[in-house]
C-alpha cells in the first residue's frame, strides 16, 4: 500500500468522502483546493486499482503539524489503511521538522480515537462544543524525536 499526495483531480472524491463521512464538519471543497494551494499542507491518499481508498491531511506551521482529516472509505475500513495515512503524515512531519503533532476528535468515535493511540498519540484535554452539532472534541498530541 503505497501512499501519494493530493492532486486537484483527487479533490471530487475527497469532497464527496468528506460530506459522506462528517457531515457538517466537513471540509468544503474550496477549503480542499484552497489547502492544496498552501505550502504548509501535505495531503496524501491511498489508491488502489484507481479507486482512493482512504485519504488524510495536515497544516505544518513552524515546529507544529495539526492533523485535520483522516478517513478510510467505509468497505475498506479494519486493514490497516487509517494506520498507514497517520504513519505516512508523521513521517512527513518528521521530514519537515516538526516537533509537535495535534489532533482534534470527537469523543464518540472510538474507532479513531484508538487508531490515534496506537500511533502514540495521547489525549491532553476536552475542548467543549467544539463541532457544529455541540458535541466535544478530545485534543490528542504526539511528540516526534
Ligand atoms: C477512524 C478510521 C480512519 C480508521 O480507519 P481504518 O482504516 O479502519 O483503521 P485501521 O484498519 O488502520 O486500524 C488501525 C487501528 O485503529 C483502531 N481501530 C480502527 N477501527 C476500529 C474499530 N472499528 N473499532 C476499534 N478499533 C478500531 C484499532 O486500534 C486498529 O488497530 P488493530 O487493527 O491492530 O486493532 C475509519 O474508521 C474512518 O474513516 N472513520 C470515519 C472517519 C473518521 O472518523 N475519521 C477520523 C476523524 S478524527
Amino acid at each position: 500500500m503505497n501512499g501519494r499526495r493530493w492532486t486537484f483531480e483527487d479533490l471530487n472524491t475527497i469532497s464527496a468522502l468528506e460530506n459522506e463521512y462528517f457531515a457538517q464538519s466537513a471540509w468544503s471543497k474550496q477549503a480542499l483546493a484552497d489547502s492544496l494551494l498552501s505550502e504548509n499542507f501535505f495531503g496524501t491518499l491511498l489508491e488502489e486499482d484507481g479507486v482512493i481508498t482512504a485519504y488524510g491531511g495536515m497544516n505544518i506551521v513552524l515546529d507544529e503539524a495539526e492533523i485535520g482529516l483522516v478517513a478510510t472509505a467505509e468497505m475498506y475500513r479494519s486493514c490497516g489503511r487509517g494506520k498507514k495515512i497517520v504513519e505516512d503524515l508523521l513521517s512527513e512531519a518528521k521530514r519537515r521538522g516538526v516537533k509537535t503533532v495535534f489532533l482534534e476528535v470527537r469523543v464518540s468515535n472510538a474507532p479513531a480515537q484508538l487508531l490515534y493511540l496506537k500511533c502514540g498519540f495521547v489525549g491532553l484535554y476536552a475542548r467543549s462544543r467544539y463541532y457544529p452539532d455541540g458535541e466535544d472534541a478530545i485534543v490528542m498530541r504526539k511528540e516526534l524525536d
